[in-house]
């Protein structure tokens, strides 16, 4: 070696140690850290996601989490962690901003205080670390698992879920088939145990508040099926679904509520079994009503949640991307019913109201799969609706999106969304039944000219700094308030209505999202007689489920073209929206309200 090539080599070596050291923001001697640098170095090199991890030797022991370090992207080294925005990674087009959990770097969840157990919820992982593709469609011609709403189901068929539920829960508490195993699966993905892939691994998923709500539910209730169906050696079984929605269906199923069956749950509200009428807006503080009140207040918000919300960001939740903070916007039917029923299951009297009550526990009871076997079969409904809605499907990175899951065999397998949008594929169906809400359309509280006195009476008094009405964002909610908002189009023609929906779109911010926290919506309502949940100026409800985060930011988007119309109040050049919180007062901030108009 000549001396030129001497120096020049100890001078690439001393750079090299340099990157190192100033790549890893935790002094850390573990290889892990190294390799993981590497990796990732190569995986940016490449442009795309690296499926290959360095390690496997994730446990269920927590202090594992200690040995977890964090690095930079090379490229932009001498940025901080915070200045790596989605816009300075992805210069190129065409590379995929698919979410995809970083499995190997599980860590802990965070969850709500006082929380009555401490879960650390990272699956155990295969080792060595194998992970298959999913590609078990079902057969053309294989008969389809049927999933029927319970209250059609008889004693035998129910005995079948019993006993699916009792294997699983007699199954090792490290079997990834055991029960509480499941739920892990749900509270991993929910309270933040999975990092994004790099460079974004300060950010962490959360599948709720988000487009990826209903499919990564679709899979994982659809991994439970095979799981139980295996147990039970019964391949054709099929997770019966908890219908809320129907008159029949409307209260805990009774299979549920029997204290010698699995299906029974202690961590449930004693209050809330069945003959008693499930409450589809409740909450902590609710008043019951009587049974016949009770369902036609169900029916009517079921329409709103279902009907109403009429494009696929109010319905399904927001666009959430590869480098994108969490939670960007909640859809209306996983704030309520999903939401609701959640918290209406759980015990009231405890912190989170667990176990349904809170996500780091909610699947740790059994009615949480006939809840989201529900859910699932809403969101098939909702695309049908109008003579088929559009969701997402036209969207790369949705379909592309990952999650990872245990089969019956114990194989860890990758899914994407692209793969569950045919439920046929997957080889179930859901039975129809009627839907008694799809013609449950609202009617306003007061005839138009009594409307629009309270209009005028309220805008000359908005003038006034003596009065509720505000204009000054952000603000906390710690009391009733009204707000004018500027329609920025005015009588809009039958084709502009097909076309876009006029949305009202609340940004929260400061939102305690460890807190129980509930505010309603209403439009030109009457502040001091505000209208029930059966009437068109109550729009609708924002109700968050405990996540464990201190603080939380996400929208609430209510679509508001056909309410406007029953009002008669298209002609009107702004809005009064009127928010009234009705649990956690001051826990919740609203940076903002705006009118905008969103392409169907
Ligand atoms: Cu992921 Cu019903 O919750």
């Amino acid at each position: 070696m000549s001396p030129f090539s001497r120096v020049l080599s100890t001078f690439f070596a001393l750079i090299i140690v340099l990157f190192f050291l100033i790549n890893t923001t935790t002094i850390s001697t573990s290889f892990f850290t190294y390799t993981s640098v590497f990796s990732h170095f190569l995986a940016t090199f490449h442009g795309k996601n690296n499926h290959h991890y360095s390690f496997n030797d994730q446990t269920d022991q927590p202090n594992l989490s200690l040995r977890r370090s964090t690095w930079r992207n090379p490229f932009i080294a001498f940025k901080g962690i915070n200045d790596i925005s989605p816009s300075s990674v992805f210069t190129k087009k065409n590379i995929s901003r698919a979410i995809s959990p970083d499995i190997a770097k599980c860590g802990p969840v965070e969850l709500p205080p006082n929380a009555i157990t401490l879960p650390y919820c990272c699956p155990i992982l295969p080792s060595p670390l194998k992970i298959i593709d999913f590609k078990e469609f079902a057969k053309p011609n294989a008969p389809l698992r049927v999933r029927k709403p319970i209250h059609l189901l008889d004693d035998e068929y129910m005995a079948k879920l019993e006993k699916g539920i009792a294997i699983m829960k007699s199954l090792p508490e490290n079997d990834p088939r055991n029960n509480i195993q499941q739920a892990k699966v749900h509270c991993v993905y929910c309270n933040g145990g999975y990092p994004q892939k790099p460079p974004f691994q300060n950010l962490k998923i959360d599948i709720h508040r988000s487009w990826l709500f209903y499919p990564f539910h679709r899979w994982y209730i659809y991994f439970f099926e095979r799981i139980l169906g295996n147990l039970i050696g019964d391949p054709n079984f099929a997770v019966p679904y908890w219908s809320w929605d129907s008159i029949e269906g409307m209260q805990m199923p009774k299979y549920f509520a029997n204290p010698n069956s699995s299906l029974y749950h202690h961590l449930r509200d004693p209050r809330h079994l069945p003959p008693y009428i499930v409450d589809l807006n409740y909450h902590v503080n609710a008043e019951s009503t009587t049974q016949d009140q009770q369902v036609k207040y169900n029916l009517a918000f079921m329409y709103k949640q279902m009907v109403l919300a009429d494009t696929k960001e109010v319905f399904m939740g927001g666009v959430y991307r590869h480098g994108d903070q969490a939670q960007p916007a909640i859809g209306s039917v996983e704030l309520a019913p999903h939401n609701t029923v959640h918290k209406w299951v759980g015990r009231a009297d405890l912190p989170s109201q667990e176990d349904m009550g809170t996500f780091y526990t909610a699947a740790r009871d059994p009615i949480f799969y006939p809840h989201h076997s529900n859910l699932d079969r809403l969101w098939g409904i909702w695309t049908s609706l109008d003579g088929g809605r559009k969701d997402y499907r036209d969207d790369q990175d949705w379909l592309d999106s990952e999650f990872f899951f245990y089969d019956e065999n114990l194989n860890l397998v990758r899914v994407n969304i692209r793969d569950s949008l045919d439920t046929k594929k997957l080889g179930y169906v859901y039975e129809e039944v009627e839907l008694p809400w799809l013609n449950a359309s609202p009617k306003p509280s007061r005839s138009k000219l009594q409307r629009q006195e309270k209009k005028a009476s309220l805008l000359a008094s908005s003038q006034d700094p003596m009065t509720t009405t505000i204009t000054k964002f952000p603000l906390v909610l710690d009391s009733k308030v009204s707000v004018v908002v500027n329609r920025p189009k005015k009588l809009r023609s039958k084709l502009e209505k097909e076309r876009e929906e006029e949305v009202l779109v609340m940004e929260i911010v400061d939102l305690h999202s460890d807190k129980d926290v509930k505010f309603d919506v209403h439009v030109d309502d009457d502040e001091e007689m505000l209208s029930g949940p059966d009437k068109a100026e109550f729009v609708g409800t924002f109700t968050s489920v405990p996540h464990g985060r201190h603080k939380s930011k996400t929208k609430y988007l209510v679509a508001i073209s056909k309410v406007l119309e029953i009002l008669e109040a298209e002609e009107d050049e702004n809005i009064v929206v009127t928010l009234a919180p009705i649990v956690g007062k001051g826990l919740v901030s609203i940076g903002s309200i705006m009118v905008e108009y969103i392409p169907k």
